[in-house]
């Protein structure tokens, strides 16, 4: 798949998620197989008026490549502004959010709230393509609910401007997270638009990104299956070229990773702030481990970084005291 510069067969890409897809987290997907990564949505607004948090949102270092920035927003003249301040930055190309549900985001007419209004939607991506030379991708829903499904008049439309890729997560707006995605749909926009198709929605398992491989998809975007298991991406490469599925790694490689996560995201953030904000990793982390509910109280509330350290390798600890017990 090429979008500009960046020509990867079968990519994997990290999806675009807020306050998760930060530096660090990115770094370390590609470290383990991403090919292509994704910055958090960011304001149009908040860039056109230099917020500084916005600003950092899409710094972007070139350890990351290739990364996209993505921007959100439904007025065109700050997306188009938004889309040169973002090129500033030098991703290597530019993605547009049009599938936001958030009901704040999506009623006010940006992120999913354009399926509503497709004039609108194209409006926004010719706004965007008018403000930079990178090339431009979008990533949408399949529409604002089950009876307004617009997904192939985008595409088709999207062709025509000239967008580099779609992402389609292959949801309506009103499910949020309800349901699953219904991949049977990337099938319909394969056969009426040519743009490069990446799929999206409850990609978790390595067979199930070869079968998307093999309906002729372009590319996979993963979200919440990267969450505390960003080894995700080098599993599936190996499942698609051997063919075999790896195990998952052991309790003590989770949490040697989670540790060196956690300290990646402190020194990004600072530990006060860090320490909070990565509470949301951990439930990625410690999946499937019985027993853990006091271990996971005592993470909610430890504030700083060698205190969680010495709380988790006491809990390797004692789970492994356990289980040698529990095979006498
Ligand atoms: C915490 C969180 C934050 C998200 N933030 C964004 C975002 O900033 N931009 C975006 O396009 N999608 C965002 N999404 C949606 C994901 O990119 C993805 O489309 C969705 O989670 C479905 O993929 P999955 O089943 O692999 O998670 C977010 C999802 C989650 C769970």
């Amino acid at each position: 798949m090429q979008i500009g510069r960046v020509n990867i067969d079968r990519p994997l890409c990290l999806a675009p998620m807020e306050d998760v897809s930060d530096t660090p987290f990115r770094l370390l997907c590609k470290e383990l197989g991403a090919d292509i990564v994704y910055t958090e949505f960011t304001s149009c607004e908040a860039l056109v008026r230099n917020v500084p948090r916005a600003l950092e949102r899409i710094r972007v270092l070139d350890d990351e490549r290739p990364i996209a920035v993505q921007l959100y927003g439904s007025a065109e003249g700050s997306m188009e502004s938004a889309a040169a301040i973002a090129e500033g930055m030098r991703p290597d190309f530019i993605d547009v959010n049009c599938g936001c549900w958030v009901k704040k985001i999506a009623q006010r007419g940006d992120g999913a709230g354009l399926l509503r209004d497709l004039k609108q939607f194209e409006a926004v991506v010719k706004a965007v393509l008018r403000g930079t030379t990178l090339p431009v991708t979008v990533k949408t829903r399949l529409g604002w609910d089950e009876d307004s499904i617009v997904i192939l008049d985008v595409a088709r439309m999207l062709e025509g401007l000239g967008v580099r890729a779609l992402t389609v997560h292959c949801r309506t707006r009103k499910q949020g997270y309800t349901g699953k995605a219904d991949w049977a749909w990337l099938a319909r926009i394969k056969e009426v638009s040519g743009v490069p198709l990446i799929a999206n929605g409850d990609i978790v398992a390595p067979e199930q990104a070869k079968a998307l491989f093999d309906m002729g998809l372009d590319g996979i975007m993963i979200g919440r299956g990267a969450i505390g298991s960003p080894w995700i991406f080098n599993h599936i490469k190996h499942y698609l070229r051997n063919g075999e599925t790896l195990p998952e790694p052991d309790l003590h490689e989770r949490v040697a990773l989670c540790l060196r996560h956690l300290k990646a995201h402190v020194a990004h953030r600072g530990e006060k702030r860090g320490v909070f904000s990565f509470r949301k990793y951990y439930a990625g982390y410690l999946k499937g481990v019985a027993n853990i509910a006091h271990l996971r109280r005592d993470l909610m509330q430890i504030e700083q970084v060698d205190l969680i350290e010495e709380r988790l390798r006491h809990f390797l600890v004692d789970y492994e005291a356990h289980t040698a017990a529990a095979l006498l």
